[in-house]
């Protein structure tokens, strides 16, 4: 990193740029690309965050993300909030749709319509459920990464609730769950205050949101949950039967963690001048077991590293035997090796997996002892290796692609190994046994 974290906005841009957490160059204002480094996160933090939820008698949902006009409109104070900022799809091919449909901003009316169809007696409650979703919304404020784009990631958790009080109490039960997850676990401090009326959610009674402070000291509003009370409910006529009859509409709260703005206040809490820092549990990568070659061999190795280097015209061509060499240190070519032997050839990595991708001779797993490999190619294969593989797979116990429990035998699928002409073939090691068949095997 070459801006200080005193530099927060600039440094923030860095870390993302440098540690490839998000790709900006999708051509679509406002909307970005976000790359395995910062998604495998993600879904570490959605994970934890549905198990929570689930521990707690939520149940998984998946709603449509198209919501028709009608159902937005429903709610007067919902639709005064949230309108301004819909993406409308108006169009199916070339033909206009008979009805706008929502592009949802947030699901309660996606979702309540269908309470209302599941929710007939008091045994149908509490009804709590959830669902992991993107949801877009035409922000018109500059755009940030994770913190402020027009499509963003989030959980959303919608319950309905007999009385006013059970309601409440879950309003409680929302912010002890962000305290269990974003203190406890993401390591994100915050705090968390009702929202003044004219900036809570849209349609709710109350709002509680919890805010951070950034390295800045500026605030950032994290999950929030909503009382509902009974607006929506009587909007989307949400009830349940009494015993004598009569109806009562359901008492309603909402909560949304947004995951990937949660993600941006994790690295930029944990991040520090060198770069990204996870909590142990978030890290995709925990650990990483770097092979240190023995100290008497390492000159030895380096040597013969030299020598090959006066051999081959190109350090690309120099790949496959140094690969080989590490090959003969470590047994086998982990990812890390791959990784060492780029840098030490000044070669991108990309080359040098795909050598080793490429020849089988190449093991990217531990083998046992004695390593076997059987050759299915088509002239192989024409006579017989299929039966050959089959006998050994029986007779070791393993199947192609497995080691032994005893690190004795390893068996192996490969290609050609240039002995068409007296096919079929298995090599141990070094040694090819030709013109095999299953008889001479078990010999
Ligand atoms: S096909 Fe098996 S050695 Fe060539």
């Amino acid at each position: 990193m070459n801006i200080p974290k005193e530099n927060f906005s600039e440094w923030y841009n860095e870390i993302i740029k440098e540690a490839k957490l998000c790709d900006l160059r999708y051509n679509l204002k406002g909307f970005v690309v976000i790359p395995p480094n910062a998604a495998q996160v993600m879904k570490i933090m959605y994970r934890i965050y549905e198990e929570a939820l689930e521990k707690k008698g939520h149940k998984p949902t998946y709603f449509p993300a198209l919501i028709p006009e009608r159902n937005l409109k429903a709610e007067s104070e919902h639709v005064a909030g949230f309108v301004p900022e819909v993406f409308w799809v108006t169009k199916a091919g070339t033909a206009d749709l008979e009805e706008p449909m929502a592009m949802r901003p947030t699901s309660e009316t996606a979702m309540y319509p269908m309470f209302a169809l599941w929710i007939n007696g008091k045994s149908d409650l509490p009804l709590k459920i959830y669902q992991s979703c993107q949801v877009w919304r035409h922000e018109t404020k500059a755009t940030k990464p994770f913190i402020r784009t027009r499509e963003f990631y989030w959980i959303e958790a919608h319950d309905v609730f007999a009385t006013e009080e059970e309601a409440l109490m879950q309003v409680r039960e929302d912010m002890e769950t962000t305290e269990e997850i974003l203190h406890q676990r993401f390591g994100i401090p915050f705090i968390f205050f009702k929202r003044p009326q004219w900036d809570k959610f849209a349609g709710a009674v109350d709002t509680y949101a919890a805010d951070t402070l950034m390295p800045d000291g500026k605030t950032l509003q994290l999950p929030s949950t909503h009382m509902l009370g009974q607006n929506f409910s009587k909007a989307f006529n949400v009830r349940y039967m009494n015993e004598d009859g009569s109806y009562t509409f359901g008492w309603q709260t909402c909560y949304g963690p947004a995951i990937s703005r949660i993600y941006a206040a994790l690295f930029s809490m944990h991040g520090d001048n060198k770069g990204l820092v996870y909590p142990f549990e978030m890290a995709p990568v925990q650990v990483i077991i770097i092979p240190i070659m023995k100290k008497d061999t390492e000159a030895e190795v380096r040597k013969k590293v030299e020598e090959l280097k006066q051999r081959y015209p190109t350090t690309q061509a120099l790949t496959l035997p140094v690969l080989w060499l590490a090959q003969e240190q470590f047994g086998y070519i982990s990812e890390e090796t791959m990784k060492y032997v780029a840098t030490l050839l000044n070669v991108p990595f990309g080359h040098v997996l795909g050598v080793v991708s490429f020849y089988t001779m190449f093991h990217r797993k531990r083998v046992g002892k004695h390593h076997i490999e059987v050759c299915t190619n088509v002239s192989c294969m024409l006579r017989g290796s299929a039966e050959i593989a089959k006998r050994l797979e029986r007779k070791l116990g393993i199947q192609m692609g497995e080691t032994s429990q005893d690190n004795k035998w390893t068996l192996s699928e490969v290609e050609c190994m240039g002995s068409c002409g007296s096919a079929p073939m298995v090599a141990i090691g070094e040694e090819y046994y030709e013109n095999l068949s299953v008889d001479k095997l078990d010999k």
